[in-house]
């Protein structure tokens, strides 16, 4: 998608299709008013809407006047209005896209609404718009970052190897600069946008791949390029050398398989930047999870091709900081494997030493994540990290908690995660932050070895944090659990079904945030 910015009066925009976003202004207060006029049942419903577009123009006011008046765009968020040949304007084409309740307009809208915008336009084969920046509290530059963001991340779809494949993509898009801001501060958002979400792009990519297409080796290797492209360092290492480190926990997911395993390690350490923090981001690269011995039911098991999405956030979340170069060390670490059933299969019962030199007694094969990142994030501190974060596909029990609409976060370490509260201010995910007690410890105590790798049916998302937690003891570490949210059950207006390639944004901006010493 080719990306550019203008300076320019909407009306002298000459496009395909000028998109603006509508506010319904509306609150109770508006209602209310309605009953001094006597409308009894004002207060009790939802005040009328009242919709205005989101940017001060009077000659697109006028141009959408009637379709105001027609009452069929409230401003209702996702809800989209295309006029032809509107009034006044050289665009071809106007959308109006609904964008909600003006006293909640955030970059998170920004971005759905900008989304939404392209998947109306997909279908029509409309291959090229332009965006009108709206008024936005936070700032033009956050308007513009976010408006990049969400169309990149909308004009993604998922039908790979459909033979009969259209593309539909938008091939262009103009984001029309409010006057008197500063283009260069302009440019630069619109930059980051772009960065940031073909990023995210590039990790759906690779969480779409059914693991047929996408083995560890597979995985390596589509790192290894990216990081050639990029400038990153990137070494990949096989079952000689995971066995030779001792990566016990790893190598046991491993065994059963007939394909290699990949320990993936890549690396950013930028000219200029201080010696420490060390950031370390640890993913969960298992591309296909059947559950090993302990085998899961066939119902639902194809999508276990996802189980590789906090590894694959990783590679995405390295390639935008190899771009975007904050000043501050980082290593991407992804522990790539198959967890399989076979005759060399591990089984309920064995007992693994994990590199830390720590016990583990396997109760279920299937709980193979957090066996592959123990040993993951141990390493990450063997290679100097001060700081760490994982991401992973880790437990049903967290998509049980937390549905679909918040991934969980864990933190052992007050001052990381509020580096994290700060990155999901501006990357617009919803995470939500669970326990780590020592009670859960007690739950997974082995009678013969030092942890199970599974505690029991209840807080099944916490036993398996505080596994994790045995492993990076007092570094700052962060824990996300994405299996609830890694993949979109549905369509939505701005974001396709299928792989959502959470966590990537937030884990660009917890990176920068460390920037400067902050
Ligand atoms: N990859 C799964 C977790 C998962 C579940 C991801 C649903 C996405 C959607 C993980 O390896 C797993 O199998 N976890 C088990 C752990 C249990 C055996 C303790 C689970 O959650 O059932
Ligand atoms: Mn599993
Ligand atoms: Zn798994």
């Amino acid at each position: 998608m080719d990306i550019r910015l203008i300076a320019a009066n909407p009306a002298e925009v000459e496009t395909e299709c000028l998109v603006v976003f509508a506010l319904d202004h509306a609150t109770k207060d508006s209602a209310n008013k309605d009953l001094t006029k006597g409308n009894q049942n004002a207060g009790k419903e939802a005040a009328k809407p009242e919709p205005r577009l989101a940017i001060k123009d009077g000659g697109l006011d006028k141009a959408i006047a009637e379709l105001i008046a027609s009452g069929e765009m409230t401003g209702k968020a996702f809800e989209t209005a295309l006029l032809h040949r509107p009034q006044g304007l050289k665009a071809k084409r106007l959308l109006v896209v609904g964008a909600g309740k003006a006293k909640s307009f955030t970059h998170a809208e920004v971005r759905k609404a900008a989304g939404s915008a392209i998947r109306a336009l997909k279908p029509k084969a409309i291959k090229s718009c332009a965006f009108l920046t709206p008024d936005l509290a936070s700032g033009a530059e956050d308007a513009v970052r976010t408006i990049v963001e969400g169309a990149l991340v909308a004009d993604f779809d998922p039908d790979t190897y459909r033979s009969d494949r259209k593309d539909q993509s938008v091939k262009e898009i103009t984001v029309v600069a409010p006057s008197g801001a500063d283009q260069a501060k302009l440019q630069n958002a619109l930059t980051q946008g772009r960065v940031i979400g073909e990023s995210q792009n590039f990790t759906r990519e690779l969480v779409n791949e059914p693991s047929n297409r996408l083995t560890p080796t597979m995985l390596g290797d589509r790192a290894k390029k990216m990081c050639d492209t990029v400038g990153l360092k990137c070494e990949l290492m096989g079952p000689d050398k995971i066995k030779e480190m001792k990566m016990g926990a790893f190598w046991s997911v491993s065994q059963g398989s007939d394909e290699e395993p990949r320990l993936i390690v890549m690396r950013y350490d930028p000219p200029g930047a201080p010696e420490k923090p060390v950031l370390g981001l640890v993913g969960k690269g298992i591309t296909f999870d059947t559950g090993g011995i302990s085998i899961k039911p066939a119902d639902g098991m194809e999508k276990m091709k996802y189980d590789m999405a906090g590894g694959a956030a990783m590679i995405g979340a390295m390639r935008a900081i190899a771009l975007l170069k904050p000043k501050v060390k980082v290593i991407g670490i992804v522990c790539a494997s198959e967890n399989m059933p076979s005759g060399k299969a591990q089984k309920p019962g064995d007992v693994q030493i994990a590199m830390s030199g720590k016990s583990i007694e396997i109760i279920n094969t299937d709980a193979e994540g957090r066996l592959v990142l123990a040993d993951g994030l141990y390493y990450a501190r063997t290679l100097g990290c001060t700081h760490l974060i994982d991401a992973a596909t880790l437990t049903g029990a967290c998509v049980v908690a937390l549905g679909y609409a918040n991934a969980g976060v864990f933190a052992n370490n007050e001052d990381a995660y509020q580096h994290f509260t700060s990155a999901l201010q501006r990357s617009g995910e919803k995470f939500w932050r669970l326990p780590l007690d020592q009670e859960y410890l007690d739950q997974i105590r082995s009678n013969i070895a030092d942890i199970m790798n599974t505690g029991g049916r209840w807080g099944g998302a916490s036993t398996a944090a505080v596994f994790l937690k045995e492993f990076v003891d007092d570094t700052p570490w962060l824990h996300l659990d994405i299996a609830g949210t890694a993949w979109m059950e549905e369509n939505k207006s701005w974001i396709a079904k299928g792989p959502s390639g959470i966590g990537v944004r937030s884990l660009i901006e917890f990176v920068r945030s460390f920037e400067n010493g902050r």
